[in-house]
């Protein structure tokens, strides 16, 4: 299986025929731009970012990504940009190189130019949601030799001298004017438009996949070889499936949207006006900027982070072959371990849910090893809401506690139409030990979770009332 493939690499129009699922890294350093490294391949160290542009409401739109776990096929149209594509005339350092230099922030160097790049990303966007420190840039990428504080000045040094700069937009002239970005970046934008988009709507090319690829964060960790030996097929690069938007009262999100689409989309930010603080416990940046919600939710893994979120939301999925489709709800999509309900044929296409209306609250809990950028022991969600201190209205996730995702269905009808006080809750907390089933694993023991998922469900109430329950009451 080959496909033609045309981008922007750098300054160079690449056109390839090449099977879709080759790793980009692979083809980056097969070019001999070996600046962009290989450490896990496992999304972890960051060593392989790059910038992957493409035009989103007529500006071209840069985001960082793991190249390692990026297809070819997912950069079609697109610019990718590595650190030699940083390069400025010459041979003169660009800021962010200077104030690496200058700092003692590169040792080795394996992983400078990741770190240069995901800084880059932050200079070209900012705070695109939530309030968005400079270091958080960076969350992805890991040194180890420089201990990290010399990169933290360096990228400190950088943030104040253009502190000024990251209130305007569009930015990009601004990052060329500077000698941040080199002079070819303002001909992208109508290079890109020349590039034939090959959008096509999730069935046209049906070659009898063995795989539908979104973003491939998850399927290029387990699966690299398989891929490149299968028919695949592409699903984040269709318009129907990267959307998100209000259809009478439910909030419709397109599985191929990423996480941070749903983070900066103004739609979801206005019924979750918080959503940006629960960013972090999301992955890191790039990974964020990669995976999407369809491959969460389709990998069916107990602990998908957005899958407890959507399952708390009481969400329907519509699934959809190519003659119909139909929707079910999705605390009734999985049926054991990471089997699902979806048919031959059928792929997931978008997620919805109602809004929520009155007085609701929501919030998201995770406990993992290690408190950021790892996948949960223990992750839940909670929707609920309150009229004259009763719930009138309640949805509770959890996962890592069974096989599947789990609703709490039991524990959310004891709650429902219930006092919101302490023995309430306690008693709630009594009726979900029963309907979960954890088992011991690497992410600890089945005691542990059982009792984690307890503690966690009494952190949503204390944390979003705290002038009702009180830490005592739950103890
Ligand atoms: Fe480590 Fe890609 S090589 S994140
Ligand atoms: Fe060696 Fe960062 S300088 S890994």
């Amino acid at each position: 299986m080959k496909s033609k493939i045309s981008f922007l690499l750098n300054n160079d129009l690449i056109e390839v025929e090449l099977h879709p699922a080759t790793v980009v890294l692979d083809f980056i350093r097969s070019q001999r731009l070996t600046g962009t490294k290989e450490g896990c391949k496992e999304g972890d160290c960051g060593a392989c970012t790059v910038l992957i542009g493409e035009i989103v409401n007529g500006e071209v739109n840069y985001r960082s990504v793991n190249s390692c776990l990026l297809p070819l096929q997912n950069i079609q149209g697109r610019h990718v940009v590595t650190i030699e594509g940083l390069n400025l005339e010459g041979k003169s350092l660009n800021p962010i190189q200077q104030a690496f230099l200058e700092e003692g922030a590169s040792q080795c160097g394996f992983c400078t130019p990741g770190f240069v790049m995901s800084f880059t990303e932050y200079l070209i966007n900012g705070n695109k949601y939530g309030d968005r420190q400079p270091l958080d840039s960076i969350d992805g990428n890991i040194c180890r030799c420089t201990g990290h504080n010399s990169i933290i000045r360096a990228t400190e040094k950088i943030s104040i001298a253009f502190k000024d700069m990251l209130n305007t937009k569009p930015r990009l002239k601004e990052l060329i004017d500077k000698k941040i970005i080199p002079e070819y970046f303002s001909t992208i934008q109508d290079r890109l438009q020349k590039i034939t988009q090959t959008q096509t709507n999730g069935f046209d090319s049906d070659n009898n996949p063995k795989y539908y690829i979104s973003g491939g964060t998850d399927l290029f960790v387990q699966k690299p070889f398989e891929m490149l030996n299968s028919n695949v097929n592409f699903l984040n690069h269709k318009k129907e499936l990267t959307t998100i938007e209000i259809k009478s009262r439910y909030c419709c999100a397109g599985s191929g949207c990423t996480v941070t689409d749903l983070l900066e989309s103004d739609i979801i930010n206005s019924i979750f006006p918080d959503i940006s603080k629960f960013a972090e416990l999301f992955g890191s940046t790039p990974i964020r900027n990669s995976a999407t919600l369809g491959g969460n939710l389709m990998n069916a893994s107990p602990i998908g982070d957005m899958t407890a979120f959507f399952m708390a939301l009481n969400s329907n999925i519509v699934l959809a072959n190519q003659q119909s489709t139909r929707e079910i709800p999705l605390n009734k999509f999985y049926k054991t371990y990471k089997v699902t309900n979806i048919q031959p044929g059928e792929i997931l296409k978008s997620v919805k849910f109602k809004i929520p209306q009155g007085n609701y609250f929501f919030n998201f809990e995770k406990v993992s090893k290690r408190t950021y950028l790892d996948i949960a022991s223990v992750n839940t969600a909670i929707l609920l809401t309150i009229e004259n201190r009763f719930i009138t209205d309640i949805h509770i996730s959890a996962g890592g506690v069974a096989a599947t995702p789990v609703y709490l269905f039991q524990t959310c009808e004891f709650l429902k139409d219930k006092e919101l006080n302490g023995k309430n809750i306690c008693e709630a907390a009594n009726i979900l030990q029963k309907e979960i089933s954890p088992i011991s694993d690497a992410r600890g023991s089945r005691d542990y979770k059982r009792m984690l998922l307890a503690r966690l469900v009494f952190t949503h109430f204390i944390t979003l009332f705290p002038e009702i329950i009180n830490v005592e009451e739950t103890v």
